[in-house]
């Protein structure tokens, strides 16, 4: 009896914690984001671009995964480097699962703190320019 008491405080213990590392990359996607990116990161025709079945096509061009953490958006957040490695990775996974037969959404190496940490000192001078350049790349990728 005492033992079920135990397990179950136990549960009620352990839960909310495992709820709020869940939801932690959700919540701050948005308060810092949605605004522009909207909830289904289709942003909005000619000043947001859609990330939405698109993000993950950066990964694959030279450059792009440089990109998706230099870009203002993300370089400039309020959010820790741990915090944006897991938000991007939560955007990629939850806004853009590359859908190409055979692939997973876990199909892509994720951010880690420290990638972000090193990538993000650096400051994207001609966001446009740059880009443009990695999209007209994606045709070009199979
Ligand atoms: C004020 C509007 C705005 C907000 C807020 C914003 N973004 Fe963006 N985001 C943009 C625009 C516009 C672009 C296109 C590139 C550019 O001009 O910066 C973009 C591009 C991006 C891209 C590259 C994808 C692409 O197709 O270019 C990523 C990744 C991104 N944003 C992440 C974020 C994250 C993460 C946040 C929140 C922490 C965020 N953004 C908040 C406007 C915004």
């Amino acid at each position: 009896m005492l033992d079920t008491f135990k397990k179950i405080s136990l549960l009620f213990a352990v839960l909310p914690a495992l709820a709020s590392a869940a939801m932690e990359p959700r919540i701050n996607y948005m308060i810092n984001c949605q605004g522009c990116h909207l909830a289904d990161g289709t942003g909005k025709a000619g000043s947001v671009p859609s990330m939405k079945g698109e993000l993950h096509k950066f990964l694959a061009v030279p450059g792009g995964r440089e990109f998706l953490v230099q870009v203002p958006g993300s370089a400039n957040a309020p959010l820790n480097d741990a915090e944006l490695a897991e938000l991007l990775n939560w955007m990629l996974e939850s806004l853009s699962t590359d859908k190409r037969e055979g692939s997973t959404s876990k199909s892509f190496l994720p951010y880690t703190e420290l990638e972000v940490k090193k990538l993000r000192s650096k400051v994207l001078v001609d966001v446009m320019k740059t880009r443009e350049a990695l999209v007209r790349q994606f045709a070009k990728t199979p």
